[in-house]
């Protein structure tokens, strides 16, 4: 077993490194060709009067080439479709969502796949990186397109939506909640891809990604209860932000926090409220920080604040007393899930994290997890004894992968249960010789991100750039 797993790690290093190579003797003009970003792209405007439309509603539509890490096309049909969903102080904004068809689709049900592109910029936005010849930029969103490839390989319709909205604000979860919610209310209604009426749903995000889904699961029962949801898949789930803010501090993920202090302050999350707050205490240093982390996506800033502490006083005037303030306290006890009773999900939820998790703290989705269980919830939490936090994301698919089947046939317990994974590696054969090819790419970005991170602290850069 170990060996064939490093065999297979050797055709994928020679197959990575073939693909690098092609990848570079690519001229950049072709590389950017026709592919405008997402604040130059005329798609991503909504007409005048927008606001008047419901939750949902289909604003305009294209079809695009979609191509894997913006190079090699992957053969199946892609959708974008611009649609109204809702801001935080309850205006209309518009964002989009990419859905991609493969041949011999199951018609009567989808996924709706919440990427973790953990960037506050536009131009990491998950509809512009999936575009032939778009620039990788966005590169969690290129490294999570494989394992879209995996559900896609078994016949499922996937919809990816832009769940930060039209600013790209990271952070703010119920923003992200609703974003997944009308993605999936357009999609539904997108007649092009013939799906049945009322299609079954189920979402999936890991990480950033979980705070798209774990939102949208909280805010379903009150904000979309007509959707036909049979179930959630979240893993790595930032429960709870402040939490997650204090694991980070200091560390070589650092760089999240101004990210998402940027996102959370942003027009349509909640800037009429933290913008004054956030002014009022920023140095002229931690203005230049919050700018990059307004403006790069997440390798950009991760390796721009790397392992510092946004709790000193050369960024912001309050130190430690940061989160004390009150509006901020007031913002991040908003962004934390298992609080409100009227938000537990009520479909079938797997909730994975590994007790090592180096970013987000595993005791704060544990006790979302006790919460939800608390309040009726079905919840299936497994426990990932050894790796961190990316790794988990790799290691679990054959349990994510099983929870999505089993949803969609019903079959999952109807109550919470929990159980403890062991292992560390991912088997390439549990979900069958087929998919096989795309589990040997996603073995080798389980290398570079992996290892406890070991390789990430000497050279963030270096190691995601190698992953592709
Ligand atoms: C969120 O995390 C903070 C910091 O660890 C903690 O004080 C707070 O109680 C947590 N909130 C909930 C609802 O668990
Ligand atoms: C943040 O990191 C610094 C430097 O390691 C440490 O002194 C400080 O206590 C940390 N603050 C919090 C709130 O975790």
């Amino acid at each position: 077993m170990a060996s064939s797993v490093a065999r297979m790690v050797r055709v994928a290093l020679v197959s990575f490194l073939a693909f690098t190579s092609i990848a570079s003797a690519l001229p950049a003009s072709q590389a950017i060709r026709t592919v405008q970003t997402p604040d130059d792209d005329p798609f991503y405007k909504p007409a005048a009067g927008f606001e008047s439309a419901a939750p949902g509603t289909i604003l305009a539509q294209r079809s695009i080439n979609a191509a894997i890490f913006g190079l090699i096309p992957n053969g199946v049909e892609a959708h974008q479709l611009l649609y109204r969903t809702t801001a935080i102080d309850g205006s209309a904004i518009a964002t989009v969502t990419t859905v991609f068809k493969p041949k011999k689709a199951k018609l009567d049900r989808f996924i709706s796949f919440a990427t973790a592109y953990d960037s506050s910029a536009t131009k990491c936005q998950p509809s512009f990186a999936y575009q032939l010849g778009a620039p990788q930029d966005s590169l969690i969103a290129s490294v999570e397109f494989l394992i879209i490839q995996i559900y896609l390989a078994l016949g499922y319709v996937v919809a990816s939506p832009d769940y930060e909205g039209p600013e790209a604000a990271f952070g703010p979860g119920r923003l992200a909640g609703m974003g997944v919610l009308d993605n999936i209310r357009a999609v539904k209604s997108f007649k092009t891809l013939g799906l049945t009426d009322n299609p079954m749903v189920v979402g999936v995000g890991y990480s950033g990604g979980a705070i798209a889904t774990g939102w949208a699961a909280s805010l379903q029962p009150k904000y979309a209860s007509e959707l036909n949801i049979k179930g959630w898949v979240q893993g790595g789930t930032p429960s709870n932000l402040t939490g997650t803010l204090n694991l980070i501090n200091d560390s070589v993920f650092s760089g999240f926090v101004p990210a998402a202090i940027a996102g959370i302050t942003k027009p349509s999350a909640y800037g009429a409220e933290l913008k004054p707050v956030i002014e009022s205490i920023i140095t002229p240093e931690g203005q230049k920080v919050l700018d990059v982390g307004g403006s790069e996506c997440a390798v950009t800033a991760l390796a721009a604040f790397f392992e510092k502490n946004i709790f000193d006083t050369k960024y912001q005037t309050l130190g430690d007393r940061f989160i004390y303030e009150p509006t901020i306290q007031k913002v991040m006890k908003l962004n934390t899930m298992g609080v409100n009773q009227d938000e537990t999900p009520k479909a079938p939820t797997f909730v994975y994290h590994a007790t090592k998790d180096e970013i987000i703290p595993y005791g704060d989705a544990k006790s979302m997890v006790k919460s939800w269980c608390s309040w009726d919830a079905n919840v299936k939490f497994t426990t990932y004894a050894s790796g961190g936090h990316a790794t988990t994301e790799i290691v679990a698919i054959p349990d994510a992968i099983n929870f999505v089947k089993n949803a969609f046939a019903g079959t999952t317990k109807k109550r919470c249960t929990q159980n403890t994974e062991l292992g560390s590696i991912l088997n390439p054969l549990a979900l069958g010789v087929e998919l096989e090819p795309i589990l040997v790419k996603l073995i080798d970005g389980l290398i570079h991100l992996g290892d406890q991170d070991a390789n990430l602290k000497k050279d963030p850069v270096g190691v995601w750039k190698k992953t592709l």
